[in-house]
């Protein structure tokens, strides 16, 4: 039987006149990978800020390892991390310093221990000791990631933990990721690359105009479009036509998160 580590319910949020999240339902299973997608503007920073507890909804739910992002803030704090949409590291320090920063911040024994351990995981011992301006957009990514992995969180929140950065870096980061789904941290991510929802998440629900239009496994979205046409070649839909069609010209109430 696996756990609940996210459960999301009803969540309205607007800026001003503008309706961003109208009525967002999901639930992220404990350590699983989620994948939260949709094209710019769609409200995908807005819904990891309201599960980090940066901002507030102004309407419905969310609970992160049972404490409710709205009254029990500090609790859900204790129990995630976040690596936000840009790099939060430290130019002027080197990595090991953004490190140590970041251990102490969190009142943990051993920041220096700490900080050679992560270095050495993410492929960054040579490179510690200098200033992180000299960083190419990999590593300073793996660096952020190193870093909201300090003091364990049991669920991380990646919003768009790839963009802007080339093949081989990006390849990178979904081995970090789909490590720590292994070790039984839950990971929320947002993307709009469909091929990185489609390597790394469990799960994958489309945001679209306020709402979750489509949530399921790869295999259950692929099953709501028509089945694949045999002509002279098989052509099995890949998450692209499926997105394509639901956020596109599509009639989204029909195929509305039949989760
Ligand atoms: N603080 C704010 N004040 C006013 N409008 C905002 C604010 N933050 C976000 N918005 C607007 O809300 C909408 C959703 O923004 P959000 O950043 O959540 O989208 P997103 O899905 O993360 O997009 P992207 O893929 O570009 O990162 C956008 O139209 C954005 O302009
Ligand atoms: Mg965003």
């Amino acid at each position: 039987m696996t756990s609940t580590a996210i459960r999301v319910q009803g969540i309205e949020k607007s800026y001003k006149d503008l309706h961003v999240l109208r009525g967002v339902d999901f639930d992220v299973a404990s350590g699983s990978i989620f994948a939260l997608l949709g094209s710019n503007g769609a409200g995908k920073t807005t819904m990891v800020k309201i599960l980090s507890t940066l901002l507030k909804a102004d309407g419905g739910s969310a609970v992160v390892e049972g404490f409710d992002v709205a009254k029990e803030s500090l609790q859900v704090r204790q129990s995630i991390s976040l690596t936000g949409q840009f790099a939060a590291v430290d130019e002027v320090l080197t990595g090991k310093e953004n490190l140590i920063l970041v251990a102490k911040l969190r009142h943990l024994k051993n920041p220096g221990r700490i900080a050679d351990e992560l270095l050495a995981q993410f492929s960054l011992t040579d490179a510690g000791a200098r200033k992180v301006a000299t960083y190419s957009g990999g590593m300073r990514r793996r660096l952020d990631i190193a870093m909201s992995l300090i003091g364990n969180p049991k669920v991380i929140f990646l919003d768009e933990p790839t963009t802007g950065l080339d093949p081989e870096a990006r390849l990178e980061v979904w081995h970090i990721v789909k490590k720590l789904a292994t070790e039984g941290t839950t990971v929320l991510l947002t993307t709009q690359y469909l091929d990185e929802a489609e390597q790394l998440a469990d799960r994958i629900a489309i945001l679209h105009e306020g709402r979750i239009i489509a949530n399921g496994t790869l295999a259950e979205l692929k099953q709501l479009l028509p089945p694949a046409k045999i002509e002279y070649v098989e052509k099995q839909p890949s998450l692209e036509d499926i997105f394509l069609a639901m956020v596109g010209t599509g009639n989204n109430e029909s195929v509305k998160d039949r989760s």
